[in-house]
């Protein structure tokens, strides 16, 4: 069966494409953008997708997600996670590695290929751990990762603390031409804190975590980059030191790139006022004056794109007390929705977003994926930017319910996410 999409507004950030047409998928790939559909339209093997008004752009390629399997199949699974994906228009996700076994070697890369190839319904890119176990200590099995279908390394979820591991680290998969993707924070100064260190911390009686634990961090691996020439790409950014680490790296030509986070963006410290462990995460939300350097960040081009880290937790992991529960919040599924809060602020046009939402993450990874090209394997989202949606944590896809968005009123509503010519979510 073959699909048109008929009337559409195109946005194909990679190649400046933004018109209004139609596109003709075929065996999976984007066949042509036809403009005489007469036939098309009548013919009885073609699906046609009536798209006038919407906005028909590259499935949305999210750099950051913790799928959870294998061990921790209670929070998400490859299965529930690609469904969640599929459900706020991803068609490609990048899966970390802090899972149980750790994604350290390739028997662990192979099983998450495995189970994405036949559960998934989405794209599965798997990042291999930089060290055996996350410990910080011993280089992972980094080759074989590669070579199993890796497209970078990282610890996220910790930070690579021995400065010599880290360059070592960057040295070696130079040779591979991945990225080292870097979760920055100094867990000496993070120490036990559960939130952003300041004034709602203090009012809370709650340990904080400095700024100082992710811009010590920032700073030291922009040095490691420099040094060993690799490209290194900085997780979560959320502390105004960071941006301006950031900047300055780019300005002197370092092999450097930024994603930020929709909370990030959206939220700040004041969130967790009711100790709602909804808004627990790491890095953790921080000031004003930090979301407006994230913001500024995203407009100006030092943060190169939107990635969720799309965090489960069970409800019963996070019905505890703020200083108990677990770090981290689902994204996938309110992306969409919070990033186009950007594009109605005046922070990004609708094509930056995009931009920042398909092709910048895949070059990060080095994939070819977020295009629209005559060619191309068709993984194409449909949706509606002004359509008002009111989020519902109980229609999650995702296996997990911890987000701080939910009953927020906001626009933005997936219609159709495609991945390889085949509908694998409509509303
Ligand atoms: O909040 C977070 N949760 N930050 C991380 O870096 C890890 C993540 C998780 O795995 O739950």
């Amino acid at each position: 069966m073959s699909i048109l999409i008929k009337g559409g507004r195109i946005i194909d950030p990679s190649r400046n494409f933004d018109k209004v047409g139609n596109i003709l998928i075929e065996k999976g790939t984007v066949k042509s953008y036809p403009e005489d559909i007469k036939k098309l339209e009548k013919a009885s093997d073609v699906k046609v997708i009536e798209a006038g008004g919407k906005i028909v752009a590259p499935g949305l390629v999210d750099l950051h997600v913790h799928l959870r399997e294998p061990g921790y199949e209670h929070k998400e699974t490859i299965r529930t996670g690609c469904e969640s994906a599929a459900a706020g228009g991803f068609t490609s996700i990048v899966c970390m590695p802090n899972t149980n076994p750790i994604n350290d070697n390739a028997s662990v890369t192979e099983y998450i290929m495995l189970k994405a190839r036949t559960e998934g319904v989405v794209n599965v890119f798997p990042l291999g751990a930089i060290t055996k176990g996350e410990n910080g200590e011993t280089l992972a099995q980094i080759g074989e990762m590669y070579e199993a279908g890796c497209v970078g390394v990282s610890d996220d979820g910790m930070p690579v603390m021995n400065s010599k591991v880290m360059r070592h680290a960057m040295e070696y998969v130079k040779a591979f031409g991945i990225p080292v993707i870097s979760h920055s924070e100094d867990l000496n100064l993070s120490g036990n804190g559960v939130m952003n260190e300041g004034y709602t911390s203090t009012l809370l009686g709650l340990s904080g975590i400095p700024s100082a634990s992710e811009d010590v961090m920032v700073s030291r691996d922009i040095t490691l980059a420099e040094l060993t020439g690799t490209h290194l790409h900085i997780c979560h950014v959320s502390t105004v030191g960071s941006v301006r680490l950031i900047r300055a790296a780019k300005e002197r030509g370092v092999r450097v790139t930024a994603e930020a986070a929709p909370h990030h963006f959206t939220l700040t410290d004041k969130a967790v006022a009711e100790y709602d462990t909804n808004a627990k995460m790491k890095p953790p939300l921080r000031s004003e004056t930090d979301r407006e350097a994230v913001r500024e960040g995203l407009r100006d081009g030092t943060i190169d794109i939107i990635a969720t880290d799309h965090a489960p937790h069970s409800e019963d992991e996070k019905m505890v007390e703020f200083d108990q529960a677990p770090f981290g919040i689902v994204g996938l599924e309110t992306a969409l929705p919070l990033s186009l809060k950007l594009v109605e602020d005046g922070v990004l046009t609708i094509n930056e977003m995009i931009a920042k939402l398909t092709h910048l993450p895949s070059a990060i990874i080095n994939v070819r994926k977020g295009t629209l090209n005559p060619g191309d394997q068709a993984d194409i989202v449909i949706f509606d930017p002004g359509q008002k949606v009111k989020i519902d944590r109980e229609s999650f896809r995702s296996k997990s319910r911890n987000t701080p968005f939910n009953g927020w009123d906001l626009k933005g509503v997936v219609l159709y996410t495609i991945v390889n010519g085949n509908i694998v979510y409509s509303v």
